[in-house]
């Protein structure tokens, strides 16, 4: 249901954000800010800040950061209107709700009948378990049999399910649930009759222990199903089909009754199966869930994401465990989350073990045996390998196929000197097969996307494929003599790889390859974000200086480039965006881009090595004058960059040039120079020196 927009806004006016904290951590005053240990990481020390007056929080240990309104949705773990509606209620802030349009409440209503059928369902099988003779002497002596105890049965809702046609049926229906309904909701399921006979209804499950799945806020969203008889011709497994509340590739088993201890101790242990997390859980490490029935998707990935930004997979140190966790791998290692494994031993799955050795040893087992994934796939490598250098070679570049997953180049960098202690070689020669990679991948993407542009507009040829004009022979002395000196780059590094890849969706906005260039992006948002509106000179705003000299310039890092058409959008209304005109969710809806802004105007600002390596400069910049140089370099900095890059792209046309006529190369050629000459004014006023 929509909250109207006065609402809206007179709820975030009487919300004070450090009231809605302190509901949930006690806030310590520091100076004009309050601090406490933050409540999404585990810490000792806090490093979670709260901000009064500009109304929102920071923390610096895991970067989460909001208003009032995202505190709540991130540690409720609800939605906007949700969390809105929480803070309505705390404030007395009455909520006339708009009225909804028939679809809207067609579907709200689909929704919410599943749910309370799906939670009958599960009272139902609960009750069944607890007070019927067979659910008692079959189900619940399973259980003991598997060694669950009473809490553990109630904190799961475990349940049994009579060996009947239609209980669940009859009971439903008794209780005024439709045919159609208990169907949608997958409990029943429908065979036409044979000729002249009846359409038949009955139990989807029968005679089986009941596992409820819950979603995150704890309502039941579809069964699994465990047989007890040995039957060949049946699914030791059965499970919900998809519905309208059920999707199976979003679900994580035993996420509900795993969050808070996910966040306390910062990690979420992957499994299997239903039994591994019942059964640690009960062994005192909650931080459990499985993937249940399904391979890993990245939606359950970024639903672990939520809560913690590490990963460690429990799988069967069987072959086909083994060839799960790698399948994971890459996945986890792509959402950007640190990731270890533990295989346990053959024959062994979570629940056995924890059973056989007991939570401590359990425990410590975990702290022994799990590795991160660079050992995990060399060792693997290495007892293969044995001193088959072609096979360590494969070794090593299957190492680097997995870092390039990684989005943070920093990270990139890192873990290829780990790799190369592994493998005992260079870690230059790490760096340039990780590179190589890189570079096939952004190829890749770029083919990908011209084939793509191609489709969409197939009379257009690519300018760059002209391969079709006749050989003539240009002299190429003198462009060789530009680019001696100027051709090879600085010394590669890991990841910083020359462009981003060409496309990138909004979703993807937050993994966007770190390159230099992007840093020099971000400190102009950043500059437009914390002084948009302060002249430069008198009647003249940086805003209105850093948008008329950028002129039509794009910027090649996608979430900067959203931002910078929000500035402009704006400024052509006459307006200049501050960060709560991120915040306030007026202008964008993007958290990635809420949280950037946060980012970029906190005044703890971090000088990560990132920054000084491309020498962005943040002393005090209240001072005009400094703050005037700041946006003036920044500004030629972006544009030295743009025509390096133009550069770098005409090179590689000139050394395809054979296939050219004079003419054209003859027009890369003056392109090229005119770029250069650029590149020569622009170091020289940046006081740069160039070699060549
Ligand atoms: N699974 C499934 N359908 C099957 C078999 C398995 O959905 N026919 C899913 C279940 O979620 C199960 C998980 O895959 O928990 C792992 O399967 P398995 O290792 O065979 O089961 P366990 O969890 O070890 O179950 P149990 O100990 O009860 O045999
Ligand atoms: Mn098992």
């Amino acid at each position: 249901m929509r909250i109207p927009e006065e609402t809206v806004e007179r709820i975030r006016q009487s919300a004070d954000i450090l009231e809605v904290i302190n509901d949930f951590v006690s806030l310590k005053k520091r100076g004009s800010n309050y601090i406490a240990c933050c409540p999404f990481h585990n810490e000792k020390t806090p490093s979670f800040n709260v901000n009064p007056s500009r109304q929102i929080y920071k923390c610096f240990g895991c970067g989460k950061a909001g208003d009032a309104v995202r505190f709540v949705m991130d540690i409720e773990n609800i939605g906007y209107g949700e969390a809105l509606r929480y803070l309505a209620k705390k404030y007395g802030v009455e909520i006339e709700e708009q009225e909804q349009t028939p679809e809207d409440l067609l579907r709200q209503n689909e929704r919410e009948s599943l749910l309370i059928v799906l939670n009958f369902a599960k009272t139902f099988f609960q009750e069944t378990l607890l007070n019927s003779d067979e659910g008692k002497s079959i189900g619940l002596s399973y259980f003991r049999e598997r060694g669950f105890s009473n809490p553990t049965i109630e904190a799961f809702e475990l349940g049994y399910t009579l060996d009947q046609w239609d209980v669940l049926l009859k009971e439903g229906q008794r209780r005024g649930y439709s045919v159609e309904l208990l169907e949608k909701a997958g409990l029943v399921l429908s065979k036409e009759g044979a000729e002249g006979k009846d359409r038949k209804i009955f139990d989807r499950f029968r005679g089986r222990v009941m596992f409820p799945i819950h979603n995150v806020s704890g309502r039941v969203i579809a069964f699994g199903a465990r047989i007890l008889k040995t039957d060949k011709n049946q699914p030791k497994y059965l499970n919900s089909p998809e519905t309208t509340v059920y999707h199976k590739s979003q679900v994580l088993y035993g996420i509900y009754q795993a969050k808070q201890t996910i966040r306390q101790e910062d990690v979420c242990y992957l499994t299997e199966g239903y039994t591994d997390v019942i059964s640690l859980h009960q062994a005192g490490i909650k931080n459990v869930v499985a993937s249940s029935g399904t391979s890993l998707t990245t939606e359950q990935i970024r639903l672990i994401s939520r809560f913690t930004p590490n990963v460690t997979i429990l799988y069967d140190g069987d072959a086909a465990g083994i060839k799960a966790a790698l399948r994971g791998l890459d996945m986890v290692l792509e959402e950007g989350l640190n990731l270890r494994l533990l295989l346990l031993p053959d024959g062994e799955d979570p629940d056995s073990y924890v059973h056989k050795v007991g939570a401590e040893a359990f425990k410590s087992y975990i702290q022994t045996h799990s590795q991160d994934f660079i050992d995990f796939k060399a060792s693997r490598w290495l007892t293969e390998a044995g001193d088959n250098p072609l096979k360590r070679a494969e070794g090593i570049s299957d190492v680097c196929a997995s870092i390039t997953k990684i989005p943070d180049p920093l990270k990139r960098q890192t873990l290829s000197q780990r790799v190369a202690q592994v493998f005992h070689v260079s870690e230059q020669s790490v760096i340039s097969e990780i590179n190589r990679l890189l570079r096939k991948q952004q190829d890749q993407h770029k083919k990908d996307y011209e084939r793509q542009q191609q489709r969409s507009s197939p009379n257009k040829t690519s300018a760059n494929s002209s391969n079709t004009l006749t050989a003539g022979e240009p002299s190429l002395d003198d462009i060789n003599a530009l680019l001696d000196g100027f051709s090879e780059e600085a010394p590669e590094m890991a990841g910083f790889g020359d462009t981003a890849p060409p496309v990138q969706s909004s979703a993807n906005l937050s993994k966007a390859v770190r390159t230099p260039i992007s840093y020099q992006e971000e400190e102009c948002i950043r500059l437009l974000m914390n002084y948009g509106a302060r002249e430069l000179e008198p009647g003249i705003s940086l805003c209105q200086y850093v948008l008329d000299e950028l002129h039509e310039i794009e910027f090649q890092t996608a979430p900067y480039n959203v931002m910078l058409a929000l500035f402009r959008e704006a400024y052509s209304r006459g307006e200049i965006l501050t960060a709560n005109d991120f915040l306030n969710r007026k202008i964008t809806d993007e958290t990635d881009l809420q949280n950037r802004a946060i980012h970029l105007t906190t005044p703890r600002y971090e000088i990560s090595e990132g920054w000084l390596k491309h020498e962005i400069f943040v002393p005090s910049e209240e001072e005009i004058s400094i703050l005037a140089d700041a946006a003036y370099r920044n500004i030629l900095r972006i544009k030295k960059m743009m025509a390096e890059k133009r550069m770098g792209e005409l090179q590689q046309l000139m050394r395809e040039s054979r296939n050219k006529s004079p003419e054209e190369a003859d027009q890369i050629l003056l392109e090229f120079m005119h770029y250069k000459r650029i590149d020569m004014q622009i170091s020289g006023l940046l006081g740069t020196v160039i070699s060549g």
